[in-house]
């Protein structure tokens, strides 16, 4: 698309654009909006418990009254998509509460779309908030066992369709877990159900605030045999591209902000609907500088998001839900 026959300074001037906000506003090449934002909770058991999460600050653990009327807020401020992530109340080896009926995804999920059926709700599918070792998967020998887990992880997908997921989000990056999952769905009506799979997760430092929030921690070890190493981008199309195959509705890319080029290249290589997750670490790294007055937190905000959309993200999962909303 570049035309390299345009006219030389001082004919072509770019400041004539840039002269007024109207201007501004009307080349402006990217706009954010509402609709472009999934906003995550992290649920906990119990009544009228809200806890702050420390490195996390406005976020918070809730339990399930309290997420209700968070949904009734986030839907003021016209915000209709949340992700769910479920703190449960006890863990094991196989982390059952993860498929569990009465588990606190399975309940919230019934609850939010008892009082709040217009909103759209994906529930993360994965293991480690669930296991007492914390990892997105069966261990056995020390090691995370792929398919193994896959089994566990289609309970799981199956278990948030029945009590009313309306996207389901595989994010423990076993290999096949897209097939698993679409297959378990489709063999049990919910052939309709769209997945959204982060499909280039990367085993990355920013997530940290995120395991405070989900007590989520692997006990021992870290994620790097199955989370993708930084370094790399052929690899991240491979995942996308096999994530495809397998029948993601939607792909992700995962941290947002160290890997502008990938949502770019995923973009660019495939046709279909594209999500970046705007991490924790990269909320908290906003939020702790704005409060030392480093920054202007609410620039810096918009500037980010900005930056995520333009870089080709249809959908932003992001903690600034909330304060971009009432910024837009
Ligand atoms: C679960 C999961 C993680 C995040 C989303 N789903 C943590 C991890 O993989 O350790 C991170 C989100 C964030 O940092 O905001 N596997």
């Amino acid at each position: 698309m570049t035309n390299l026959n345009y006219p030389n300074f001082p004919v072509s001037r770019l400041r004539r654009l840039r002269k007024t906000s109207v201007l501004r506003n009307m080349f402006r090449e990217t706009v954010l909006s509402k609709n472009d934002f999934i906003y995550p909770l992290f649920i906990v058991e119990g009544t009228k418990f809200k806890k702050e999460i420390s490195s996390m600050p406005g976020q918070f653990q809730m339990s399930i009254d309290n997420v209700l009327r968070e949904c009734e807020e986030l839907q003021k401020l016209g915000i209709f998509s949340i992700l769910l992530f479920g703190i449960p109340a006890a863990k094991d080896e196989i982390g059952s509460g993860a498929y569990d009926k009465n588990g606190i995804v399975q309940k919230a999920l019934r609850e939010i779309k008892k009082e709040f059926p217009e909103m759209l709700v994906i529930s993360d599918v994965c293991l480690c908030e669930y296991t007492s070792h914390g990892h997105c998967g069966v261990i056995e020998n020390d090691s995370v066992q792929n398919d193994e887990t896959l089994k566990l992880l289609a309970k799981e997908a199956l278990s948030h369709a029945e009590n009313g997921a309306d996207i389901i989000a595989p994010s423990d990056m076993m290999d096949g877990r897209v097939g698993a999952i679409r297959k378990v769905l489709d063999e049990n009506n919910f052939s309709e159900t769209p997945i959204m799979a982060y499909s280039a997760k990367f085993a990355s430092a920013f997530y940290g605030p995120f395991r405070e929030a989900a007590e989520s921690a692997p006990q021992f070890g870290d994620r790097k045999s199955y989370q993708m190493d930084s370094g790399n981008s052929d690899e991240a199309i491979k995942e996308i591209a096999l994530d495809i195959q397998e029948g993601a509705d939607i792909v992700m890319v995962k941290p947002a902000l160290s890997y502008l080029d990938l949502i770019r290249r995923a973009k660019d290589n495939f046709n279909i609907p594209l999500a970046a997750y705007n991490v924790s670490g990269e909320y908290s790294m906003i939020k702790a500088a704005a409060e030392k007055n480093w920054i202007d937190g609410e620039k810096v905000m918009m500037e980010v998001l900005t930056s995520i959309k333009r870089a080709g993200a249809d959908v932003i999962i992001t903690y600034f839900a909330k304060e971009a909303a009432k910024l837009i």
